[in-house]
């Protein structure tokens, strides 16, 4: 198991007069580590697995996934009118969610993979739903300033530089508007992090032969683990949020802190 490396661990960017702040170093590592997997080989996991996605997550959460939608949904609380933006939207579960309880949204999704957007607008339209797809990459997002009343972002920041990300969608926000996030994090205690990473392992192997994954999917399998061991807990997210800017930051843990509900306002 690969250790969590500490913050200000990127020390050939530090001087000794003024050491980078934690995030800054926290994302440099991370960025270090991983961007060569967040450049290309992520999405060819995705468009391997995007026809069993959502199967998949199913049984991976032995059957809790709709349970943490539903306490995602809860948080969010989409109200008549507003316009959303759900980022790393994938096959649109959020979307889906959203229209389902008030259908006066308007909705749009966007991902870089366009083979999870393909299933994701084929859900939406089987239920009756509009949902406006944009494929591109969340870094760098194609609206306006101030343009959404909520932005979403669930099951993806482990693969994402999250200053950059976080950044853009508070610019993209309404004053007075919502960021809301779920993500699997780094729950903090050391027994219940052993617990849990030894379970993930053995699910991405069961997962990765139940479904037939592809190489590029089998191959990530350690990347997977590690982007979560060198992820933020709870807390940390929060302090991330705040830096950034944001205000009145509210955080849920579910299962001891495996996951992480937060929900933060762009300043007025
Ligand atoms: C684990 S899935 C989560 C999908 C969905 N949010 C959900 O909760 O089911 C992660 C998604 O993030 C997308 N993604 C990863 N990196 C991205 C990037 N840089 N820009 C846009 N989408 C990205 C992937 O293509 C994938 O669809």
């Amino acid at each position: 198991m690969q250790p969590i490396a500490p913050i200000g661990h990127n020390d050939k960017q530090e001087t000794p007069l003024s050491p980078p702040p934690p995030l800054a170093a926290r994302e440099q590592a991370r960025e270090k580590r991983f961007s060569a997997y967040w450049t290309q080989d992520l999405n060819d996991v995705f468009a391997d697995v995007a026809p069993y996605y959502d199967r998949a997550n199913r049984v991976a959460s032995l059957g809790l996934w709709d349970w943490f939608l539903n306490r995602f949904m809860s948080v969010v609380k989409g109200r008549p009118g507003e316009r959303v933006l759900d980022v790393c939207a994938g096959t649109n579960a959020i979307g889906i969610a959203l229209l389902q309880r008030e259908p006066s949204l308007e909705v749009h999704a966007m991902d870089r993979s366009a083979a999870m957007q393909e299933v994701g607008q084929q859900r939406a339209t089987a239920r009756g739903l509009r949902i406006q797809s944009v494929i591109g990459d969340v870094h760098e997002l194609p609206f306006p300033d101030n343009h959404f009343d909520v932005v979403t972002l669930q099951f993806a920041s482990r693969h994402l530089r999250v200053k950059t990300v976080f950044e853009e969608i508070h610019r993209v926000l309404k004053p007075g508007g919502r960021f809301c996030h779920c993500d699997m994090l780094r729950p903090g205690n050391p027994v219940v992090e052993k617990l849990y990473y030894g379970y993930l392992r053995s699910c991405l192997v069961l997962t990765g032969f139940l479904f037939r994954s592809g190489p590029a999917a089998m191959n990530c399998k350690k990347y997977f683990l590690d982007a979560l061991q060198m992820f933020y807990t709870a807390d940390e997210l929060s302090g991330v949020l705040r830096g950034i800017g944001y205000r009145d930051v509210v955080v849920k843990s579910l299962l001891g802190g495996m996951i992480g509900i937060h929900r933060a306002i762009r300043p007025a």
